[in-house]
């Protein structure tokens, strides 16, 4: 049979083949290694996987790629970011390093609020152009699809200005991006007093406006569909670059922590948005548990993400639902701290584990899944073949999109990464290296290095 392309000659070609689940236990530890590997495409989807000699046996292509006994992977997807924002936090940076702590820093009016007064002030282009520098930093490191939340606005306009910037980065920029909505990260100066009334905008103007705004994205595509948000989607249109067109859910996460927002609030703010139709997502544990991890899996949420400081029973409720287990071990790292999530612990209990860099100013100024991967594999004892797992087919999960990218199984997205090395574990075992020699995407190559 005749296809668009094939991938030849992978050294080791790690598939992430998981039937259609996220990966527990034993399977995270299985990468799916096919030696001597090779991939059908057509129509930017993976049309078969197998040997050389299977591959070739059934298919041929006028464009071919050798990958030459290097691995070829599936492209990284990267779960947990907040990469739309203006400026840079440097300053805390150097405050940070001879001792204030992060809360104490955001108690002050600094930390995300100080990047918040910089992203209202900064126009949409502006916005676009400084988060897009990000993404080409991010897709040199392997990362074809990515989650970008809002929440550096903090009030009705620039959330909304926010969500407008990840569309159209999503519409011009290869990496595939998914939209989640946060004005809960931070408790705006405006209502330091009184934050009860925040979460009043939030439940009651912001959510409401956000889900108009997705659904919008329809007619400011120039199509009417008549779809609207608690109806299925509509087909998706082939050549429109469009994540509400492409089945996208828009995710609501909260910040539920001290000095952010407590549980009462966090769970008003999630109730809202699954009510309006929302997909959830929640930032439990990162310092102070304050109970969110059950709430968040009860209603359902699709991860729930940092798991610093959850407890055994809440591991346990983990481990028995659908929610991903998002960790971002960047954020310790970057501390400086001496402790991490406990993902061997979670893992071992039958957690479905994605790490994410949660790129971002403040707590993980970093770019780079296989950052996150050395980080876990040093300090949560993930194997590499567990950390693999967590940045592709598990981390797709935590997005949704387990269905359509994070592994290299027929039916899937053609996503792929040829990294400079024959053993798939050493881009775990050395850091500091980069080793993406080439990101496919939908089939197409959209980075050389
Ligand atoms: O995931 N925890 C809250 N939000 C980010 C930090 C954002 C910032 O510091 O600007 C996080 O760590
Ligand atoms: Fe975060």
């Amino acid at each position: 049979m005749k296809v668009d392309l094939i991938i030849y000659n992978a050294g080791q070609l790690v598939t992430c083949a998981s039937e259609e689940k996220p990966k527990r236990l034993a399977q995270m530890r299985d990468a799916g290694l096919i030696a001597g590997g090779a991939a059908a495409i057509q129509d930017g989807i993976i049309s078969a996987v197998g040997t050389n000699a299977e591959i070739f046996d059934d298919f041929e292509a006028e464009n071919t790629i050798n990958a030459a006994g290097k691995v070829v992977c599936p492209a990284f997807v990267d779960p947990h970011t907040h990469i739309v924002f203006a400026g840079d936090r440097i300053n805390e940076f150097e405050m940070k390093i001879k001792g204030a702590d992060y809360l104490e820093i955001m108690a002050a009016g600094g930390g995300i609020l100080n990047t918040a007064k910089k992203t209202r002030a900064a126009s949409l282009a502006d916005l676009v152009e400084q988060s897009s520098a990000r993404l080409d930093k991010m897709l040199a490191h392997g990362t074809a699809t990515a989650e970008i939340k809002t929440g550096y606005g903090l009030d009705t306009e620039t959330e909304l200005k926010m969500l407008q910037a990840v569309e159209e980065l999503d519409r011009n920029h290869a990496v595939d991006l998914m939209a989640t909505f946060l004005p809960a990260h931070a408790v705006p100066p405006e209502y330091k007093k009184n934050p009860d009334e925040y979460v009043d905008l939030i439940c009651g103007e912001m959510l409401p406006l956000a889900s108009r705004w997705y659904e919008m994205s329809f007619y400011r595509n120039g199509i009417d569909t008549g779809w609207t948000f608690n109806t299925p989607p509509p087909a998706v249109q082939k050549d429109i670059k469009k994540f509400a067109l492409r089945h996208k859910p828009l995710f609501v996460d909260v910040f539920c922590e001290k000095n952010a927002f407590n549980l009462e609030q966090s769970r008003r703010i999630l109730e809202t948005a699954k009510s309006l139709g929302f997909k959830l997502k929640a930032h439990v544990d990162e310092f102070t548990n304050l109970g969110c991890a059950r709430a968040a899996i009860g209603l359902g949420a699709t991860s729930i993400d940092h798991l610093d400081a959850t407890s055994d029973e809440e591991i346990r409720l983990l481990a028995e639902s659908d929610t991903i287990g998002i960790v971002t071990p960047t954020v310790n790292f970057n501390f400086g701290a001496a402790h991490f999530a406990d993902a061997r612990k979670m893992i071992d209990a039958g957690c479905a584990i994605a790490l994410s860099t949660d790129y971002n100013p403040g707590s993980a100024p970093c770019p780079s899944q296989t950052m996150a991967m050395a980080i876990a594999c040093r300090y949560q004892k993930l194997l590499p073949a567990e950390a693999f797992n967590a940045v592709t087919i598990n981390a797709a999960f935590g997005l949704g999109l387990g269905e359509k990218t994070g592994s290299l199984e027929v039916g899937k997205q053609a996503d792929f990464l040829i990294l400079d090395t024959k053993d798939y574990r050493e881009i775990a075992y050395e850091f500091g290296s980069n080793f993406v020699e080439t990101v496919i995407k939908n089939g197409r190559v959209v980075f050389n290095g």
